[in-house]
């Protein structure tokens, strides 16, 4: 008896301790959001842009509730925004649109209605901390219908050439801020040690070293982007991503079950984490970038974003990262904790800012409540909410003489010129056996087959407009690699079937077939695939052009090397062209040789998949040469 009614006193005592803590809660939420905070003075030092960034941050934290500083740790993709006006009632630090969310008219001047409108509602917060709006500009503002593209990241690591990559970071830049945007997802520096992970492309190349060299030279492109006013500061901030790791992860250990490699845990020891992936960050640092992503991989049981040691004893005390961290998509939210458990062992780590994406009313609560009961200081949050305020303060957000590029810079003829240059540059000759190339002026007969030869959608890859690409011939003002190859032969009778079917086949063969294969577009893991190769209407268009043409050409448009063990006798004649984008014209520059054969191959070329993961020194897993090697290319 006494033991139940002890029982039965114990459950009304927590409920009522429960209920007790709830109403307490309750109330304090309701004080703090009925009291009306008076605005800072006009005198305060940081609207002075005459004052230092420092001061003027320090001067900014002082008049910040918790609340507002925890605002400012939100980034949120721009979809969830319930209302409009939560942007400058929570005071949130940033917005994202995430799988290329555009506005309803989506064009270059519809992006800048939209992120100018939300700009606008961030100024109307009581400190008027102007929000940053962040893309995924990773191979040009490729969200932007009719923004120019250029060649995805593994396509400028095979140019090798840093001028070239400063004048398309600068370039890309310029584009993304006419837009009103001001942060770029990118560089990439990840070092894809496994061509069968879907993001391969993204990376410059598997070589840390040249990696460092144009993940450092991406940066200041970006960074260095300004525009006539008083103060000449960025427009825009670079974002190196993703810390740290990321490419070498091992293949079946993602955490996502949609997914075979992309978000699973990285493998390396220590020590060549510090040898081969540390380096670029650090490089990307030296650079001056402002923001650093931190990955959806694991290190050991830990997702990244979980990682103290890397995130804050590595990547901020060692390296000495003055910027801020973000955690990529959802990322806080992948550990196994509850979202309270998850939100508190990120910052606690050492993120900054988290990129929530959707939910941040709860996130914003989470973090208070974790002040207020000591599992996160009031010194965590300052750090990270000075980090984000710094960036905010290079970039001269706070600056009312601060202006943007002209509209007219997206997709502009310039822009455009210089894509093309960057695809001639990207292309890699990988076998010349019976000198099919460069094609000669005296060839007045072509035949053009292949699944991407007359496809924007495959040359432009994914990132493209979609998240996962558009597989088709949409986007305005681009070029396919037909049609470059037929103004530059005109003279010559061109011919084109996908198939590789041509009626007269039989009768007459062409002096010149250039099969243009290529992979369907993809983003992230849906990219992840057993074997990378060729499809089968592919192999078969060529199998119809050697029938077709005296000399084939097989041109190869994909985010990453195929596996071509199959085919590769059969081929005489082979150039790897990437993801080219926009600007399909670069191709034929090259073909017809009004441009040499420059790049050389930015990661080693396996024959099959058992060679996979390849080391940083090139050796393969089963020991057997690669089909080609890092940095082979003919001239
Ligand atoms: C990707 C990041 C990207 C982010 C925002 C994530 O899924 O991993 O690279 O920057 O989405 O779009």
């Amino acid at each position: 008896m006494t033991t139940l009614v002890t029982a039965t006193h114990l459950f009304f005592l927590c409920v009522s301790v429960f209920l007790l803590t709830m109403i307490g809660f309750s109330f304090y939420w309701y004080l703090q959001e009925s009291v009306v905070l008076p605005a800072p003075p006009l005198s305060a030092l940081y609207l002075n842009s005459d004052f230092d960034i420092e001061t003027r941050i320090n001067d900014l934290l002082s008049y910040m509730t918790l609340e507002e500083k925890i605002g400012q740790m939100a980034l949120v993709e721009k979809n969830s925004i319930i209302e409009v006006s939560d942007i400058s009632s929570y005071n949130l630090g940033a917005l994202l649109s995430g799988m290329g969310a555009g506005p309803e008219q989506n064009s270059a001047a519809g992006w800048k209605t939209m992120v100018t409108n939300f700009t606008q509602e961030s100024n109307n917060s009581r400190l008027k901390i102007p929000i940053l709006y962040g893309v995924d500009a990773i191979h040009g503002h490729g969200n932007v219908p009719g923004a120019t593209i250029f060649p995805h990241t593994i396509g400028l690591g095979a140019t090798g050439n840093e001028a070239l990559v400063l004048e398309v970071a600068r370039a890309t830049a310029l584009e993304v801020a006419a837009t009103g945007i001001n942060w770029t997802y990118s560089p990439t520096l990840d070092l894809p040690r496994d061509i069968r992970w879907g993001r391969t492309y993204e990376a410059f190349s598997d070589d840390p070293e040249l990696t460092s060299r144009l993940g450092r030279t991406y940066v200041k492109g970006v960074q260095s982007v300004t525009v006539e006013s008083i103060t000449s500061l960025p427009v825009v901030l670079a974002t190196a991503k993703h810390y740290v790791g990321v490419g070498a992860m091992k293949w079946g250990s993602s955490s996502n079950k949609n997914f075979k490699i992309d978000q699973g845990t990285t493998i390396i020891d220590e020590q060549l984490l510090r040898t081969e992936y540390l380096p670029p960050f650090k490089a990307a640092i030296d650079a001056g970038v402002m923001s650093v992503m931190v990955g959806l991989n694991s290190y050991g049981d830990t997702k990244m974003s979980a990682e103290s040691y890397l995130v804050t004893t590595v990547l901020k005390e060692e390296l000495g990262f003055q910027g801020f961290t973000v955690s990529d998509w959802y990322a806080v939210y992948e550990m196994a904790g509850s979202d309270y458990d998850n939100a508190v062992s990120a910052i606690n780590a050492g993120i900054d800012m988290v990129m929530l994406p959707f939910d941040y009313k709860p996130f914003i609560k989470n973090v208070s409540r974790a002040v207020a009961c000591g599992e996160i200081s009031e010194e965590r949050i300052d750090d990270a909410v000075r980090r984000i305020l710094r960036a905010k303060f290079f970039l001269g957000l706070f600056n009312e003489d601060k202006s943007i590029p002209e509209l007219s810079v997206v997709g502009s003829t310039e822009h455009r010129v210089l894509a093309r240059r960057a695809v001639a540059a990207s292309l890699v000759l990988l076998k010349n056996e019976v000198r099919a190339l460069p094609i000669l002026p005296s060839v007045n007969h072509i035949r053009v087959a292949g699944s991407a030869a007359d496809n924007i959608g495959r040359q432009a890859g994914a990132w493209t407009v979609e998240w996962q690409g558009i597989d088709g011939n949409w986007l305005p003002g681009a070029t396919t690699i037909l049609a470059g190859i037929k103004n530059r032969a005109k003279g010559a009778v061109v011919e084109y079937n996908m198939s590789g079917i041509f009626s007269s086949t039989t009768t007459v063969l062409a002096d010149i077939g250039i099969v243009v294969v290529g992979e369907k577009p993809y983003a992230e893991g849906w990219g992840d695939t057993e074997f990378p190769s060729m499809s089968s209407e592919d192999v078969l268009a060529i199998k119809n052009m050697q029938s077709a043409a005296n000399l084939v050409i097989v041109v190869i448009i994909s985010g990453r090397p195929l596996l071509i063990a199959d085919e590769i006798a059969g081929i005489d004649t082979l150039v790897a062209a990437w993801l080219p984008g926009s600007e399909g014209a670069g191709v034929a520059d090259v073909l017809f040789g009004d441009v040499p054969f420059r790049g050389q191959l930015p990661l080693p070329w396996p024959y099959y998949a058992e060679q996979l993961p390849i080391s940083a020194s090139g050796t393969t897993s089963d020991g057997t040469p690669p089909l080609f090697p890092r940095y082979f290319g003919l001239q």
